[in-house]
């Protein structure tokens, strides 16, 4: 039997998070205050955020250790697994070897819990009550109403409108943690009701979502504000998902040329790449490709510029690659990645040339997905297939050029409580991009 799976113990499980920020040559511009425009300090973030939480942020130590309580929790589900798409490659017919991470393994399905319950964990510490957030698609709300399920926190979740109609399960896996939920904008909120006068119907976005959060967040004493992703800390939670790959990598006996991951606010493809890119940095030669839809391309088309996390003006003004924070994408069904901004640690290091960045078309996107499905057997998350098409783009071209090439992507969710998507797309009902 040919080798597909290269699977870890338990006792695997990364001790420690890597911080990028050690490694960087230029550090990264601070965010700033929007007032003052002096860059923001811990006092400024504390109403939020817990204050661990905004050492790890500011923090340049490359080795953050994993308290066992949350390693307790994540080895519920991790090591995640490392396969090997051999039988793709086949109905591809490349030279190519692919190999994904799959990260859809997670009782949520995707990677967001590895940065949920680290959150989860450093607020209930610090004794709170309760936690606000946003979702797009509602895998990042799942996972935070998984960790606050865990850790006892209450928690209240703004997602955004289309995904709320559009994904009705993901909803219903809320509540079953206890969460309640709204959909934004919602009439919550003084943010939520402006934008509900300005347009009954309107669509919501993730910029929207957060601000309704963080509104909600800065009016209670015992609530603060928890983001899936963007921010250094949540980057660095993820990366247990790359140094888990570097092992199992050495497992296949391969080394990638070539990294995929699509980005939303930046998590999961940060997660995979970054312990990679600390090779590169010490002079390794392979790629990284940042994936993200036509419909909200924020590094291909966006300013590098500071910018407002949300749609209201509230967080501090973040270095980034945006498109404006009152941009409102269209209503794709990869709701992850309709996002106006970027992880400023994935800006600054598409800016100092270690990543690369493509845009797919939502059709293209399906079109690679049931292609992958249908030699894989596994229903991607619609964010994670912006992944499995620049991977399949790219075993084309090794099967043009002849030439063999090992290429390895995320796979950061699993789509089962996506169908509706896949609905619209077999009945050709989609939008081009
Ligand atoms: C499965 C999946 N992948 C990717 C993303 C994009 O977010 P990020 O870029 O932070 O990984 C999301 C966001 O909701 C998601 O649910």
């Amino acid at each position: 039997m040919e080798e597909r799976q290269f699977t870890l113990r338990q006792s695997d499980l990364p001790r420690q998070w890597y911080n990028i920020a050690a490694d960087l040559k230029e550090p990264l511009p601070p965010p700033l205050h929007p007032g003052t425009k002096q860059p923001v300090g811990p006092e400024d973030l504390k109403p939020i955020f817990p204050m661990r939480l905004i050492e790890q942020e500011v923090s340049t130590e490359r080795w953050i250790d994993i308290p066992d309580e949350i390693l307790d929790i994540l080895s519920l589900w991790r090591p995640t697994p490392l396969y090997r798409a051999r039988r793709w490659e086949k109905a591809i017919g490349t030279p190519a070897k692919i190999y994904y991470k799959y990260e859809g393994t997670s009782p949520v399905g995707s990677h967001k819990p590895n940065t949920a319950v680290a959150q989860a964990y450093y607020n209930k510490l610090e004794g709170v009550k309760k936690i606000t957030t946003e979702t797009g698609a509602g895998q990042w709300g799942c996972a935070l109403s998984m960790a606050c399920n865990f850790f006892g926190i209450e928690c209240k979740v703004y997602m955004v409108r289309v995904s709320f109609q559009q994904k009705p399960y993901r909803k219903s896996l809320m509540q079953a943690f206890g969460a309640t939920i709204f959909p934004s904008p919602s009439d919550q909120t003084a943010f939520g009701r402006k934008m509900l006068e300005q347009n009954p119907d309107h669509p919501g976005s993730l910029g929207i979502a957060i601000s309704e959060a963080l509104e909600d967040a800065v009016s209670a004493d015992d609530t603060k504000y928890s983001l899936g992703s963007v921010l250094n800390h949540v980057l660095m939670h993820q990366t247990v998902i790359g140094l888990e790959a570097k092992k199992q990598m050495e497992m296949a006996g391969d080394y990638p040329d070539v990294i995929i991951g699509c980005v939303g606010g930046g998590s999961n493809f940060a997660g995979l790449a970054f312990p990679f890119i600390a090779d590169k940095m010490a002079g390794k030669n392979l790629r990284f490709v940042a994936v993200e839809p036509s419909a909200c391309p924020t590094i291909t088309q966006g300013k590098y510029d500071y910018d407002f996390g949300d749609s209201a003006g509230m967080t501090p003004l973040l270095k980034m690659h945006t498109l404006g924070h009152d941009f409102v994408p269209p209503g794709i069904h990869a709701g992850g990645l309709r996002y106006h901004g970027m992880a400023p640690l994935v800006s600054h290091l598409v800016e100092s040339g270690y990543i690369e960045a493509a845009t797919c078309g939502q059709l293209d996107v399906f079109e690679s997905a049931i292609n992958f499905t249908r030699a894989e057997g596994i229903i991607p998350a619609p964010e994670s297939a912006h992944a499995i098409r620049v991977a399949h783009e790219e075993a084309l071209n090794a099967k043009l050029e002849g030439k063999e090439r090992v290429i390895l992507f995320n796979l950061s969710g699993n789509g089962y409580l996506d169908l509706g998507a896949y609905d619209s797309y077999f009945a050709g009902q989609l939008q081009k991009t």
